[in-house]
């Protein structure tokens, strides 16, 4: 894994990747999108720089550093249309990038400057099999819209915490949701994976068919082929109890030590998750927490200690998980650049203290450094990984996230997230060189301590993060093994430019 020194070597690092190589891209270029356009399947799905398809579909992305401009981009909208896509690309030999929801943050998540977006956003319907209790939820969707969809009959899925979060990044990448802790991982509830292979063959994968892709897609991104299908076991359930809620500044370090003793106790009471964070926003601090309790519960034994902390307000009651998703997704406007990094270390109240006051030194550092302009706003997260959930994803048929090693003592251990971003693109390498050397600061702390783990989760790492290759080596071996079996030309490694690679 790549080591930084410090902030030089990082900036260094970051902003010497090559640019393409112009003259022979232009031909590549008429080729492949002309060759998209001729299909007879994707006649008028193809869309072109300088037209209003081509900018909405950029201006869609979560965080504008993702939203590179490619030579064309290409929307499917049936599995038929994305098995002609994957075979014309794989001819013609096409650079591509993939896109659903358009969330993840990085330059280079889900696009490609030189290469064709597959564009999965209009492909996004679901329906519900009361027979079965399943949802099928198309690749481009976003969670409001699944739970928006599931709501009458009743049932929800176990998905993304805000609405607007697309559903196949977020569930090929594991997926952390209001059901983690008695659940597992979004990816640990998909019973069938519809794909697309590099070749444009389609098939299903699930515990009876295909099972090695089935078990290799839980945790593995793009690495496989283009999901067109997640057949989600749904929940007998629309209820929760949740919200944000404010505590006074002062108090930050008995909002730390609340969260340590729940993360330390949380597997007493899967029903109830907590998660807490202070942001730097408005050239202010605030200190909040996500508290919920999936059996709608308001009086949950296990927030007690929370509950002693001096509030100043807060939005939980109980309600719909659609509501509460709604509610946040309206925090951060879309389009501004932002970049996520993550690292894992076991629960301990001095690391959180330790981020904390590195978190404010760092903020004072770059006040100095970037434009007065750039209206920086940062989130330091914490979130438990417990054993429980660990445990479910093994009784649901095994991921390969390699999560063993991330719960190694028995007791939940906390992943950490750092969100930064500005709305002057000129700041942003300042800003990742910055992020990076934070998290290094922290990582080198929780070893003084005895306390790192080598683990990132792929949903918030920033890419040369290198994810896929923290979850060791025999699920890497798993996942290898599949894409010699399902993608023996190496085309979702080769071509494909977009989101995180299996390691050589
Ligand atoms: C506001 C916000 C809240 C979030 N909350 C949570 C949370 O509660 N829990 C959590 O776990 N994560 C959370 N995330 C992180 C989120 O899971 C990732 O950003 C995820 O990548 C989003 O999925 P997407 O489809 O929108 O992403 P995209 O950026 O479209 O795709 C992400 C990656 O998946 C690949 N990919 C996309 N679609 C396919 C497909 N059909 N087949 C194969 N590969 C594909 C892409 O190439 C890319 O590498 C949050 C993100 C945001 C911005
Ligand atoms: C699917 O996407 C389209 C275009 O963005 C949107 O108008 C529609 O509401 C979405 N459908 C669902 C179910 O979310
Ligand atoms: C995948 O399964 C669905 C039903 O669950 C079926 O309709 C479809 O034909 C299957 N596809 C393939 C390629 O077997």
């Amino acid at each position: 894994m790549k080591r930084y020194s410090g902030v030089a070597a990082a900036l260094a690092a970051i902003t010497t990747h090559a640019a393409g190589a112009a003259g022979a891209a232009v031909h590549q270029s008429n080729a492949c999108c002309n060759a998209l356009s001729k299909h007879p399947s994707l006649a008028g799905k193809v869309a072109y720089p300088d037209t209003a398809l081509y900018s909405t579909r950029l201006d869609s992305y979560w965080s504008s550093s993702a939203a590179l401009a490619p030579w064309c981009m290409v929307l499917p909208t049936a599995t038929d249309e994305v098995s002609a896509v994957a075979s014309v690309l794989s001819t013609n030999q096409c650079p591509f990038g993939i896109r659903s929801g358009g969330h993840s943050q990085w330059a280079g998540a889900s696009s490609v400057q030189d290469g064709v977006t597959i564009d999965l956003g209009f492909f996004n319907s679901t329906t519900f099999d009361a027979d079965r209790q399943v949802a099928s939820i198309r690749p481009g969707s976003r969670w409001q819209g699944a739970y928006d969809t599931l709501e009458p009959f009743g049932v929800s899925v176990p998905g993304g915490r805000a609405g607007i979060v697309g559903v196949a990044g977020f569930t090929l990448g594991g997926g952390y949701s209001y059901y983690f802790n008695s659940l597992g991982f979004a990816a640990d509830n998909v019973v069938n994976y519809e794909a697309v292979l590099a070749d444009g063959q389609v098939v299903n994968a699930s515990a009876d068919e295909n099972a090695d892709l089935w078990h290799a897609l839980k945790g593995s991104s793009g690495n496989l082929g283009l999901v067109t299908r997640f057949d989600i076991r749904t929940i007998p359930s629309i209820a929760i109890w949740g919200g944000l809620t404010t505590y006074e500044l002062g108090s930050i370090d008995a909002v730390w030590q609340a969260f340590a003793n729940f993360a330390d106790n949380v597997d007493a009471d899967p029903a109830s998750q907590s998660i807490v964070y202070t942001i730097f926003v408005g050239g202010q601090f605030i200190v909040q927490s996500l508290l919920t309790n999936h059996d709608a519960l308001d009086t949950a034994a296990a927030f007690a200690e929370f509950r002693t902390v001096p509030a100043t307000g807060t939005t939980a009651t109980v309600r719909t998980i659609a509501d509460l998703a709604n509610e946040l997704s309206g925090g951060q406007p879309i389009g501004i650049h932002a970049d996520w990094f993550v690292t894992q270390f076991k629960t301990d109240v001095r690391i959180m203290k330790f981020v904390a006051e590195q978190h404010t030194a760092m903020i004072e550092t770059l006040q100095t450094l970037i434009s007065p302009d750039a209206q920086l706003q940062t989130l330091c997260q914490f979130q438990p990984v417990s054993p429980s959930a660990v445990a479910k994803g093994k009784e649901s048929g095994g991921n390969v996230m390699g999560l063993d090693a991330v719960v190694p003592d028995g007791k939940a251990t906390t992943m950490f997230l750092f969100t930064a971003q500005v709305v002057t693109p000129e700041d942003e390498p300042t800003i990742i060189a910055h992020a990076l050397d934070f998290i290094d600061k922290i990582d080198e702390f929780s070893k003084s301590l005895g306390q790192f783990i080598d683990w990132k989760f792929l949903n918030y790492a920033y890419k040369t993060q290198n994810p896929i290759a923290s979850y060791g080596a025999q699920d890497v071996g798993l996942i290898k093994a599949a894409a010699a079996k399902y993608d023996p030309k190496g085309v979702f490694q080769k071509l494909r430019h977009s989101g995180f690679k299996i390691p050589a």
